[in-house]
């Protein structure tokens, strides 16, 4: 299978769709720098239907994720079979909990790329959970994190007029007043990682305006949901634009 194209919304597609293709860009363009070697050793924790996994495998490396949803494994499986790259990819069902330990699903110091995205804000303690990701990377390894962004909840609740729930969440000095889970400030999650042994590479912002453009924008001129992933992609450098991002994709180093 041919790697996917980076970017492209396509014809037809809908809102949720254009928000995925302007996410996956942006963090496709900080993941590629990082696959230097053939035959890497990658991990997707909370992996899900292995939207990374199987065009990571395409690429020549193996995958191995590890997720709790029977469901989403069964999918990745017919995935990774339907791209011919079932020899490559693993699915474990298990947690970000099953990697601690010597009975752990992966081995202790192992992994060349890590990748944890959309499962931080779901997870008991934060803390406990980067201790954990940081203790099964190899010296020198990387870890991918995509966390929800906490102010861009708070100007969404604030926009929609719900004032008590905007400053409720404004205040929360852990992020946790929102209701799909836990939300990061940048400084936050700089040092979580800190106390874990890693090492912030990147930070980039991701869904800087797909999420407030109303859809009907999107179908008003041939090329704009292109466009807007190419403006995602020139507004997730700008550290001055983070607070409006909807999530941060974080690049850190054992
Ligand atoms: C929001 S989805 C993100 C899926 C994928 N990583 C992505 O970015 O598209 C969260 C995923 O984490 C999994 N999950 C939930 N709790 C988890 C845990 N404690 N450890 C690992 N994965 C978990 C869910 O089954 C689901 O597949």
């Amino acid at each position: 299978m041919s790697p996917e194209p980076l970017g492209g919304a396509r014809p037809g597609e809908r809102p949720g769709e254009r928000r995925e293709a302007a996410r996956g860009a942006v963090v496709r363009d900080a993941l590629d720098p990082l696959l230097v070697d053939p035959g890497m050793s990658v991990v997707d924790v909370g992996g899900g239907t292995g939207g990374h996994a199987v065009r990571l495998a395409a690429l020549g490396h193996r995958v191995v994720v590890v997720d709790p949803s029977p469901d989403a494994l069964a999918s990745l499986h017919r995935r990774a079979t339907e791209a011919g790259v079932e020899d490559r990819v693993e699915g474990v069902q298990g947690d970000l909990g099953d990697l601690r330990g010597p009975g752990g699903v992966v081995a202790a110091g192992s992994v060349d790329l890590l990748l944890c995205h959309g499962v931080l804000e779901i997870v008991a303690d934060p803390e406990e959970a980067l201790d954990a990701l940081a203790g099964v990377l190899r010296p020198g390894g990387h870890l991918s994190l995509v966390v929800a962004q906490r102010y861009a909840a708070v100007l969404a609740r604030a926009m929609a007029g719900q004032f008590v729930a905007a400053r409720e969440l404004l205040d929360d000095p852990a992020g946790q007043a929102g209701r799909t889970g836990r939300r990061f400030a940048r400084a936050e999650l700089e040092q979580l990682l800190a106390a874990a042994g890693l090492r912030t590479v990147s930070v980039h912002g991701v869904r800087v305006f797909a999420d407030l453009v109303p859809g009907a924008l999107l179908d008003a001129e041939p090329g704009s949901s292109q466009a807007l992933v190419e403006l995602e992609r020139a507004a997730a450098q700008r550290p001055e634009l983070q607070p409006l991002a909807s999530q941060l994709h974080v690049v850190a180093q054992r």
